[in-house]
């Protein structure tokens, strides 16, 4: 095949995949079967391999993502991204309807659309070609994530047709259906990864993800509810949707015209009734004023059009009987009260659990064994308990009490002043705490050790082959082989997995110890800080407080943690093993002591990096990083969008005010 031979071809291949695709994710209703579907796109793939010069970045093969990771630039985006006015009540629905009346008369139209729970989305097209995606951010910019959103195959790369604006923004909501949810779940649970709490948070997760060929495997689909743009064809809401169907979009699903507030209402109810059987989540309704010329007249507040509003369904309640309360023991040797009740069915699923979060939800619920309890899903996996029937509890019923003992290890607990929770002292002893530990310590943002899941610690414990995380490294693959579920490969995997995690940064080994207080970030800081594990052992009270941020809980849990000759024990075995238990010399020498009495306070928004990145610099650069402003403060670095309160602070103060630009130049 020649050039020009070829060039036709791709156009020709792109073009019927294109529609082939719109048919199956924005009509479901497919042309052709899969297979057919995949030699087509198996085709264009050897074609623009052969013929690199054709590359577009719009090609449907384009959707597959790329694994490298990327870094999301902030956006500005051109129309500000408002959030709507929301309510629970019918009554305040008609006070909302009485404003918009006295402002535009009786004579208008209202659109009522479902209210999907997701996360919302930006496109911006230029010549029909998808250009941009950025998500909601403050409402003034946010994450361009367009390599993520490519991905999802029901938002069009390229428009269909030719009588589309040449520029226009689209925005909608992208979301996971319910069972595309529950099979990532699923999946995430065999591989012993932490599972979303609901398809809003899988949603929002995935969208965020650094590698795009990832997110092309997540179920993520997109409504679009509201279109924007100088040239769009009607000046009305509804027409314009309804245009943009033709276009390729999936334009927000029963979008209903409505005359006057009680046709609203009948939406409503509707819909109340309807959304369990809906594949997807919906949390309300939302009703938009149609005509723009009216919307105009509305114009808008602070924060939110006045032309429309979100009207919230009340979470689903049902009633159950409470059968008993378990204990469950976490890592941290937390107790956490969990109550079992006959099943029932909410909002779609089996319900059989519920948290009672500790002792003191316990006691304001005034729970008895056998009670009729109301239960609600809240953005939990697990619902909660909201009240008791009282009128049902049978005279004589026995009041639910805490525990005192740990039900695993038999450990009497204790309760701290001040705190919500029980704890089992026994944190070398207590099983359910060991295997915690260790299941915290192989963590993606921990060691992440590659092959070792809950399952397979779980049954390593059981076997006796590890009572702590440095056990780990005394695993071999003969130990392994002949354990039930293991092979060859996947004991290889472990051991290789463990010999790599040698590698990983202090930081990581620090968090991967679960010290009580010490998570992700402030790791980093002590790590940054204290160079070494030695110096971090042997510090005193002062010393910790004197580091960034570190304030007294969690000074005193670190001393707390090294007095233990047991986790003393763990270290210098893990040293042993070669872990790295100080910075290396690439991180030390990114270290200087530029801003070494320097007391910083951050605020705003920045071009270049996140807060988190510009408080590594400080840290890594002897500096201090204070959180509000006051005589101490040597430098306020202010970015956008920041408190204007602060601001007039450093002014008055006279503290010198810097910029991003400012700040790296005086690092460099
Ligand atoms: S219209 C200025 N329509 O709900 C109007 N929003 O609570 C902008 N949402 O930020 C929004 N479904 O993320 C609109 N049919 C719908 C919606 C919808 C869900 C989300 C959207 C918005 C939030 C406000």
């Amino acid at each position: 095949m020649n050039k020009k031979e070829a060039g036709e071809r791709i156009i020709r291949l792109r073009k019927e995949l294109n529609r082939h695709n719109h048919n199956y994710y924005v009509l479901s209703h497919p042309e052709i079967s899969d297979f057919e579907y995949d030699m087509m796109l198996n085709d264009l793939i050897e074609l623009e391999k052969m013929f690199p010069e054709f590359y577009d970045e719009n090609s449907p093969t384009q959707r597959i993502g790329d694994d490298r990771n990327q870094v999301f630039v902030q956006k500005e985006h051109k129309y500000p991204m408002l959030s709507l006015g929301n309510t629970y009540s019918q009554e305040e629905l008609n006070d909302f309807d009485t404003r918009v009346k006295k402002i535009i008369g009786n004579d208008f139209e209202y659109v009522c659309e479902l209210k999907y729970d997701g996360a919302a989305i930006s496109l911006l097209y230029d010549e029909g070609k998808l250009v941009q995606a950025v998500t909601r951010g403050d409402g003034e910019k946010g994450d361009d994530v367009t390599a993520n959103v490519k991905t999802i195959k029901s938002i069009p790369l390229v428009l269909r047709g030719d009588n589309y604006p040449s520029l226009f923004e689209i925005r909608g909501e992208i979301f996971m259906s319910g069972e595309g949810f529950s099979k990532l779940n699923a999946e995430r649970e065999k591989n012993g990864t932490p599972l979303f709490a609901n398809p809003r948070n899988a949603t929002a997760g995935t969208l965020k993800m650094l590698n795009s060929s990832v997110v092309a495997k997540r179920p993520l689909d997109c409504f679009l509810y509201h279109i924007l743009g100088d040239e769009l064809p009607y000046g009305s809401h509804f027409e314009n949707l309804e245009k943009a169907k033709s276009w390729g979009f999936k334009v927000s699903l029963n979008m209903t015209k409505c005359k006057g507030i009680n046709e609203v209402f009948d939406f409503i109810m509707k819909w109340d009734a309807e959304r369990k059987n809906l594949p997807f989540d919906i949390d309300g309704v939302v009703l938009k004023v149609n005509s723009y010329r009216n919307q105009k007249q509305l114009g808008f507040t602070a924060k939110t059009p006045r032309w429309a509003i979100a009207y919230k369904f009340k979470a689903e309640q049902v009633t159950t009987r409470l059968l008993s309360v378990d204990f469950q023991v976490g890592r941290t040797g937390a107790i956490t009260p969990v109550a079992n009740l006959k099943p029932v069915l909410l909002a779609g699923t089996t319900v059989k659990r519920a948290s009672l979060h500790n002792d003191d939800q316990i006691k304001l619920l005034d729970l008895h064994y056998g009670d009729t309890v109301f239960i609600e899903k809240g953005g939990e996996i697990i619902p909660k308990i909201i009240g008791v029937e009282r009128s049902a509890r049978e005279s004589g019923s026995t009041a639910i009490r805490f525990i005192s003992a740990c039900p695993v290890c038999g450990s009497k607990l204790s309760r701290k002043e001040g705190e919500a929770h029980h704890y089992c002292p026994n944190e070398t002893g207590c099983p359910p705490q060991i295997k915690g530990k260790i299941i915290h310590f192989v963590s993606r943002k921990a060691m992440d050790i590659d092959g070792l899941g809950e399952e397979t610690i779980e049954l390593l414990y059981e076997k006796g082959l590890i009572k702590s995380i440095a056990d780990l490294y005394e695993l071999k693959k003969e130990t392994l082989i002949p354990l039930e579920r293991f092979a060859e490969k996947s004991a290889d995997n472990i051991v290789h997995g463990l010999e790599e995690s040698k590698n990983a940064p202090f930081s990581r080994v620090l968090f991967g110890l679960g010290i009580r207080y010490v998570g992700e970030t402030v790791a980093k800081t002590l790590a940054n800080s204290s160079l070494s594990i030695d110096t971090l052992m042997n510090a005193g009270f002062d010393e910790l407080m004197e580091i960034n941020e570190i304030g007294t809980r969690i000074a005193q849990s670190i001393i707390d943690f090294f007095s233990k000759t047991e986790n003393v024990e763990i270290v210098n075995r893990l040293k042993k093993y070669g872990l790295k238990f100080e910075l290396s010399e690439d991180e030390k020498e990114l270290r200087s002591s530029k801003l070494e009495g320097l007391n910083i306070v951050i605020s705003g928004t920045f071009e270049n990096h996140s807060r988190d990145e510009l408080k590594d610099i400080i840290d890594k650069n002897g500096g201090k990083n204070a959180s509000s402003i006051s005589s101490k403060t040597s430098y306020f670095l202010a970015g956008k969008n920041m408190g204007p309160g602060k601001r007039e602070k450093a002014k008055k103060l006279n503290i010198a005010i810097i910029s991003e630009d400012d700040f790296i130049k005086m690092i460099q």
